[in-house]
């Protein structure tokens, strides 16, 4: 058992992270790695859609063609730049390199804030994310198993979990989104309407595909087709990490399960807090499928 690694919560700058998968060292050499102008930053707070963006960003590189993509796994293509492994090799890779993150605006590579690189920041309805965090905290065998979903969310609200808290998340990028090229986006408009989502990427990447491609690109991003494309739904990834057999990764991919979950109390405490930290930030969150029309 000596080289199964401590998956332990851990403070580093302020910041949750995983001992085991996270390493304090490499985290403070990727702040200050050197940002090229292809860069692609996707950055997420945990279970705001990071495996979709992934998915999205390598069918646009594939011009929407799958069989590109059917080679290697997304989450290879487009890795998590702060796991240990991928931080190592960050410096090295070579251009153009798309990574995903869950790092606040503070801890992440420092040339990004020189408007070197794109981020493209994806939000979720923080309701949403709490209830998809709680069912992957069973799932993941690197995070602890919550005793029940109120503990679980008192450990959200407090942000005793790997990313901390969502608010410091998103209003400490969508404070310095201006000293960045920086494209905002939420989880909620790509269910609404995948393709304008795909556009406005490619437009922010200045990437130019024709109709047909964009339209395999929507085809092959959309929940029913992940969820059976192993390349993209983190079904291979070893049972050391997550326990396949008590879920899947592509949970329920909608908008509004919070409302299966939340207790009425818990509710009006989310949303006094949710009005306390958010009303500085000029953003409106869609807070269950039926305030839009799905577009097809
Ligand atoms: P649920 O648990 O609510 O189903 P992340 O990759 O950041 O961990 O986010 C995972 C969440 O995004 C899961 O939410 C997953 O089902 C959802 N998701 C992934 N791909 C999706 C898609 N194509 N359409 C809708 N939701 C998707």
């Amino acid at each position: 058992m000596a080289d199964t690694p401590d998956f332990q919560l851990y403070q580093h700058k302020g910041f949750y992270f995983i001992s085991g998968i996270h390493s304090a060292e490499d985290l403070d050499k990727l702040k200050d790695c050197e940002i090229r102008d292809t860069d692609i930053f996707t950055i997420t707070y945990p279970k705001s859609g990071t495996i979709w963006m992934q998915q999205i960003l390598c069918l646009i590189d594939a011009k929407g063609d799958l069989s590109v993509t059917d080679k290697r796994l997304n989450a290879d293509r487009v890795p998590w730049v702060e796991l240990t492994e991928n931080a190592k090799k960050f410096d090295s890779a070579p251009s153009p390199r798309m990574q995903v993150s869950h790092l606040p605006y503070y801890l992440a590579p420092q040339g990004l804030r020189q408007k070197k690189g794109k981020v493209i920041y994806v939000a979720r309805n923080p309701k949403d994310v709490l209830v998809s965090y709680y069912h992957f905290h069973k799932l993941a065998v690197i995070m602890e198993t919550p005793k029940d979903f109120n503990e679980f969310f008192n450990k959200f609200m407090e942000g005793r979990v790997c990313g901390s808290c969502w608010f410091d998340h998103i209003t400490g990028w969508y404070t310095h989104k201006d000293e960045m090229n920086f494209l905002y986006l939420t989880y909620e408009e790509m269910i609404q309407d995948l393709k304008a989502a795909v556009l406005k990427i490619c437009s922010f990447l200045g990437k130019q595909l024709d109709e047909q491609q964009i339209a395999n690109v929507v085809k092959h991003c959309t929940f029913e087709q992940m969820k059976n494309n192993l390349n993209a739904n983190y079904e291979t990834i070893s049972e050391s990490l997550l326990n396949h057999k008590i879920g899947k990764f592509m949970r329920k991919g909608t908008v509004g399960d919070w409302k299966n979950h939340l207790t009425v109390t818990q509710n009006e405490m989310f949303d006094q807090v949710f009005q306390e930290r958010m009303r500085k930030l000029p953003l409106k969150f869609v807070w269950d499928i039926s305030e839009f029309k799905i577009c097809s």
